[in-house]
C-alpha cells in the first residue's frame, strides 16, 4: 500500500504586505528584496490564526478529495508557530472539522522540512496498514515570531496554511531520504518563551535579549547549506528509488528564496520550468510552503494523473529531505509502472547502500 495524495487545500491570510510597505519600517527596498529573494509580497494574519488557517486548509482539502471528515483516521499538523500549545493544533483542527475518528498530533520544530517529514510519517502509517486516510497540514503564523526590526529575516517570511489528503491505495512505494545535522543548528534559531519557571528561575531573565524570542538566522550559512544539500538529497532519493531526473515531472521545493530554487535547478542540470514557484506572492511560509504550492498547482490544473513529483524541504535543525510521489491515475486508466518496489529487509538495505555509494561515485 501507499499513501496517495487525492486532494489539496490551502488558506492564505487576507491582509497583504508588499515590499514597499515593509520598506516603510525597516531599512530595505522593493528592488533589493525582489533581486535577492524573488519575494514581492507576503500575507500576514490579522483575524486568522495558525489553527484557523490549518482548519480551513484541511476543510478545503477534504472537499477537493471528496472525503468526509469522519473518514479521516489521522491528522498531522507541521508547525513552529501555533497560537496553541495545548491542545495541539491537530486536535483543534479535528474539533473544527468534526473528524471524530482521527488520531491527531503535531510535528513541531521541523520548520521548513516540516511538511516533508509529516508527509513521510503519514505515508508510513498508511503503507503499514495502520490507517487508511490521513490529513497532512502545514500551517504557520511566522509573523508572530519574526523580528520586524531585522531586515535579514523579516523580508523573507509570511503566513499561510496548506493541506493534503492521503488515501491508502495499491501501488509501489518510494522511499524518502531525510537528514538532520543538529551541530549546525545555530544557523537558524528561535528561543522558546517557556524556558523559565517561577521556582528555580526568574520568570523574566534579564540576561535574555528579547530578540532571541524571534527567528534569528545566519542567512548566508542557510543559503549555502540549502544550495549544497538540496541537490545532494534529490540525487540520493532518485538513486534510492532507481529513478532518473527525467522521471520527475515537477520538483516542489520549499519556497525560501528564488535564488536557492534556481541554484538547485542549475546544480541538477534540470530546466527551471520543472521547479514551480509561488514565493513571490507568499514569501517563505516554512512548513506551509510546499502544500500551498501543491494546492495552487492542483487547482490550476497543472498536476496531472500519473505525474511524479519530488518534494524537497530544508531548514532549521538543520534538517533536509526529499520524497517522491506519484499522483494517482484516474480509475479505469492503465496503471503506470512505478519503478521498483523495495521490501526493506536488512539484506535489501545493504544492497541499497551499496548501490547508492556506487551511483554517488558516478554522479
Ligand atoms: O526557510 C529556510 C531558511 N531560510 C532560508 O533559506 C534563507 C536563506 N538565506 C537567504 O535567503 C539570504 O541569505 C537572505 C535573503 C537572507 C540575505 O541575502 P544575501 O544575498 O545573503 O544578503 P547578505 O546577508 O549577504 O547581505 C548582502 C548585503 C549586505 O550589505 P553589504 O555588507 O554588502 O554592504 C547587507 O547589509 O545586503 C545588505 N542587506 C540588505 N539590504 C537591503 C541585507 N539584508 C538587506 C535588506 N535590504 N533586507
Amino acid at each position: 500500500m501507499i499513501g496517495s495524495i487525492c486532494g489539496t487545500g490551502s488558506c492564505i491570510p487576507r491582509y497583504t504586505m508588499d515590499n514597499n510597505e515593509l520598506a516603510k519600517f525597516v531599512e530595505t527596498s522593493d528592488e533589493w528584496i525582489r533581486e535577492r529573494t524573488g519575494v514581492i509580497r507576503r500575507h500576514i494574519i490579522k483575524e486568522e490564526t495558525t489553527v484557523s488557517m490549518a482548519s480551513e486548509a484541511g476543510k478545503r482539502a477534504l472537499e477537493n478529495a471528496g472525503v468526509s471528515a469522519e473518514q479521516i483516521d489521522l491528522i498531522l499538523v507541521a508547525t513552529i508557530s501555533s497560537n496553541v500549545l495545548l491542545p495541539c493544533t491537530a486536535c483543534e483542527v479535528q474539533k473544527n472539522l468534526g473528524a471524530v475518528n482521527a488520531t491527531c498530533f503535531d510535528l513541531g520544530g521541523a520548520a521548513c522540512s516540516g511538511f516533508v517529514l509529516a508527509y513521510n510519517t503519514a505515508e508510513a502509517y498508511l503503507a503499514g496498514g495502520v490507517y487508511k486516510t490521513a490529513l497532512v497540514i502545514g500551517s504557520e503564523s511566522l509573523s508572530s515570531i519574526t523580528n520586524w526590526n531585522d531586515r535579514g529575516t523579516c523580508i523573507l517570511f509570511g503566513d499561510g496554511a496548506g493541506a493534503a489528503v492521503l488515501k491508502a491505495e495499491e501501488g509501489v512505494r518510494y522511499l524518502p531520504v531525510t537528514h538532520s545535522d543538529g551541530a549546525k543548528g545555530e544557523a537558524l534559531i528561535c528561543r522558546s518563551r517557556y524556558d523559565t519557571n517561577g521556582i528555580t528561575k526568574k520568570t523574566s531573565d534579564a540576561s535574555v535579549n528579547e530578540e532571541e524570542y524571534f527567528i534569528q538566522m545566519d542567512g548566508q550559512a542557510v543559503f549555502k547549506f540549502a544550495v549544497k544539500k538540496v541537490p545532494e538529497v534529490i540525487k540520493e532519493v532518485l538513486v534510492l528509488n532507481c529513478l532518473e531526473k527525467k522521471d520527475i515531472d515537477l520538483y516542489i521545493l520549499h519556497q525560501a528564496n528564488r535564488r536557492i530554487v534556481e541554484a538547485v535547478a542549475k546544480r541538477l542540470g534540470e530546466p527551471i520550468e520543472k521547479f514551480p514557484m509561488n514565493l513571490q506572492e507568499y514569501g517563505n511560509t516554512s512548513s506551509a510552503s510546499i502544500p500551498i504550492l501543491l494546492d495552487e498547482l492542483n487547482r490550476a490544473g497543472t498536476l496531472k494523473p500519473g505525474q511524479k513529483l519530488l518534494l524537497a524541504g530544508f531548514g532549521a535543525g538543520l534538517t533536509w529531505g526529499a520524497s517522491i510521489l506519484s499522483l494517482p491515475r484516474k480509475p479505469g486508466t492503465k496503471k503506470l509502472r512505478f519503478g521498483r518496489c523495495f521490501t526493506v529487509t536488512e539484506q535489501a538495505k545493504r544492497v541499497i547502500k551499496r548501490k547508492i555509494s556506487k551511483r554517488k561515485r558516478r554522479l
